[in-house]
């Protein structure tokens, strides 16, 4: 996406419960890996439910232009046909990722074991984003950097390795986005390629190269850790991909009904991977009335319908350790904590300050804006939630939201922020505005149809 030239303001006010059954969009990282291993297989791979948001088209983009054909056949519908491991293209132009840190990075990855020249450029909220993590480890590899803005900033023109070499790699942060990009340019590389992380970072990467049929190994490294190890220049074969719907969309519904009062709905589908499921662990903690349904697998990720009930929140403390499962969560996180009864604290969020905006910042301020009492002390955030929502949820007035709400937030570009305030406006006294909600598009685009759906006052 690059920046809306035109700002699209949305309001969300309080109203009734939220009621019925809303499907969810399919999972963005899901989406991503589908699109870039069905273009580095040898022949023609079939998704279904794939996330047709900005991020994600943007990465169909690129594919295309390093010559993959990908097709949309229907609905989320899309066939890849691939060009192999190490056969890219050198593209023609720009490879413009708009909003997508993960499009980008993955695809730097990709490319980077490629003998090929692409230039990597995005939207004013991308261009600000850390690309050194990635540039630094594909270096090591063999690929060069010949053009950069500031600090490793995007645009970036990167030359990939002609004769790649498999490295061994620790990541500095728990991030999936550079695993998989280190994984992805050692598909390309002769030997084994492998990459520790103190923190298990999210694991789709790893399950989706086995289900394209990559020799790959994960064990346990350390207390909270993850040692892969991948062997070099596979022939992946093309594979169907059903994704599941993304747990950090439905995020938002989930904690819109937990805090508007008498709200009962449920979310088919939702992908139930342990490496993304910290907010419903959190959620729970802080005494959510969530419960699974129609538990299932599918193409190696397992999923579950969640039905969702209003209910009286707790604030807790969530460890550091915990971030990297529900690293994408927090600003909706803090919205729950806004309507909890004491202080929520969220330990350990550095990572953070690197999202689509300074996330840490861009929270604060959202809570800030609409009256909520909160502080950020070193990378922890800390919500005074009050009084909770005890009366409300018993049909009374209400007590610890009086005064809630009434604020414009700034979305500095960033989906998420937007999607939280709006649920912020849902249960709050007053209504709550977003400067511009086309942002949106890159995750979730149709998040307010399906807000209104439920029932939601949003407009
Ligand atoms: C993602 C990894 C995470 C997450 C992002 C999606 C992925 O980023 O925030 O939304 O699909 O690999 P980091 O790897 O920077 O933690």
């Amino acid at each position: 996406m690059t920046a809306s030239a035109t700002m699209t303001p949305l309001t969300a006010r309080r109203g009734g419960a939220l009621r019925g059954s809303a499907r969810v969009p399919g999972d963005k990282s899901i989406s991503h890996r589908a699109l870039i291993l069905g273009a580095l297989a040898v022949g023609t791979t079939r998704i279904s439910g794939l996330l047709e948001g900005e991020d994600v088209l943007n990465t169909a983009k690129a594919m295309r232009a390093l010559g993959a054909k990908v097709e949309r056949t229907g609905e989320g519908a899309y066939r890849v046909d691939g060009v192999g491991v190490g056969g890219f293209q050198e593209p023609k132009g720009v490879l413009d990722f708009g909003n997508s840190g993960t499009g980008c990075r993955l695809v730097m990855g990709a490319v980077a074991g490629c003998p090929i020249t692409a230039t990597f450029d995005g939207d004013a909220s991308l261009r600000r984003r850390p690309m050194r993590r990635i540039l630094d480890p594909v270096g090591l590899m063999g690929a060069r950097v010949t053009s950069q803005a500031d600090g490793g900033r995007l645009p970036v023109t990167l030359m990939g390795a002609r004769d790649p070499m498999p490295i061994v790699y620790r990541t500095p942060v728990a991030s999936a986005q550079i695993k998989s990009a280190v994984l992805l340019a050692g598909l390309c590389a002769p030997g084994t390629t492998i990459v520790i992380e103190s923190e298990a970072s999210r694991d789709h990467t790893e399950l989706m190269l086995a289900h394209f049929g990559a020799e790959l190994r994960s064990e346990p490294d350390g207390a909270h850790g993850r040692k892969i190890t991948l062997a070099g220049q596979p022939e992946l074969n093309p594979a169907a991909v059903a994704v599941p719907g993304d747990p950090s969309s439905a995020a938002f519904p989930m904690v819109a009904a937990l805090v508007v009062p008498g709200s009962d709905i449920f979310l088919p589908d939702i992908m139930t991977n342990p490496l993304r499921t910290g907010l419903i662990h959190t959620l729970r903690e802080m005494g959510a009335a969530i419960t699974e349904e129609e538990v299932r697998c599918d193409g190696g990720e397992a999923m579950a319908g969640f039905r969702v009930r209003a209910s009286d929140l707790i604030g807790v403390e969530v460890p550091p350790e915990r971030a990297p499962s529900m690293i994408d969560e927090y600003p909706v996180l803090a919205v729950a904590a806004a309507f909890a009864r004491g202080t929520t604290v969220m330990r350990g969020l550095k990572e953070l300050r690197v999202k689509e905006s300074d996330r840490l910042v861009a929270t604060a301020e959202m809570l800030r804006v609409n009256g909520i009492a909160v502080e950020i002390s070193g990378d922890d955030l800390i919500v005074h939630g009050g009084e909770g929502v005890t009366s409300r949820n018993g049909g009374g007035q209400s007590e610890g939201v009086s005064g809630r709400g009434g604020g414009r937030v700034d979305t500095h570009l960033d989906h998420r922020i937007a999607m939280s305030a709006l649920v912020l406006g849902l249960a709050s006294e007053r209504a709550v505005s977003i400067d511009d909600a086309a942002t949106i598009a890159t995750s979730f685009p149709d998040f307010a149809g399906l807000m209104r759906g439920l029932g939601a006052d949003i407009g």
